[in-house]
C-alpha cells in the first residue's frame, strides 16, 4: 500500500493557522461594561454585573471619561479587586486570559492581583479601592 501525501498550499496553512489563532484570542474577550463616572467612582448593581458573567471572571470597565479600562475581577464569595487595565510598560491595554492579565503589545502578563509575572513591565498595574455592597459594587477611581 503506498502512503499518500497531502499537498496545503502555504496560503492554505496560514489562513487555517489565523482561523485557530482568532479562536484563541476569541475565547480570551471579556464581556464590557459601559460606566459613567459620577462623584469620583462607579457603581455597578450585583444585577448587572450577574447578567454580564462578572461574578465568575474578570469584566472590563470602560468610561468616557477615563483613558484606560478598569478590570473588575472576582475574588472570593462577594469580593471584588478593580485593576487597571493599564500597561505600566508603555501604556497599551491588557487583557484577562484565563488567570492571568495580559498585554498585546509586548507580552507582559500579571496575575489577578496585578503583580507582574512576565516583563517587559516592571511594575503592578494600579489597583483602586472597591467597595462591595449589598446590591452594588462602587469602584472608587478619585
Ligand atoms: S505596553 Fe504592555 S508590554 Fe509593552
Amino acid at each position: 500500500m503506498a502512503d499518500e501525501k497531502v499537498t496545503i498550499s502555504r496560503r492554505t496553512f496560514l489562513a487555517g493557522t489565523g482561523l485557530a489563532l482568532g479562536g484563541l484570542l476569541g475565547c480570551a474577550t471579556a464581556m464590557t461594561y459601559q460606566a459613567t463616572v459620577v462623584d469620583g467612582g462607579i457603581s455597578l448593581t450585583r444585577s448587572e454585573l450577574q447578567r454580564l458573567g462578572g461574578t465568575d471572571k474578570p469584566i472590563v470597565v470602560k468610561a468616557d471619561d477615563l483613558p484606560d479600562p478598569i478590570l473588575l475581577i472576582p475574588i472570593g464569595e462577594n469580593n471584588f479587586r478593580a485593576v487597571s487595565g493599564r500597561c505600566t510598560h508603555l501604556g497599551c491595554h491588557v487583557r484577562p486570559s484565563g488567570n492571568f492579565l495580559v498585554c498585546p503589545c509586548h507580552g507582559s502578563t500579571f496575575d489577578l492581583e496585578g503583580q507582574v509575572v512576565r516583563g517587559p513591565a516592571q511594575s503592578p498595574l494600579e489597583i483602586y479601592p472597591v467597595k462591595a455592597k449589598e446590591t452594588e459594587i462602587e469602584i472608587i477611581i478619585f
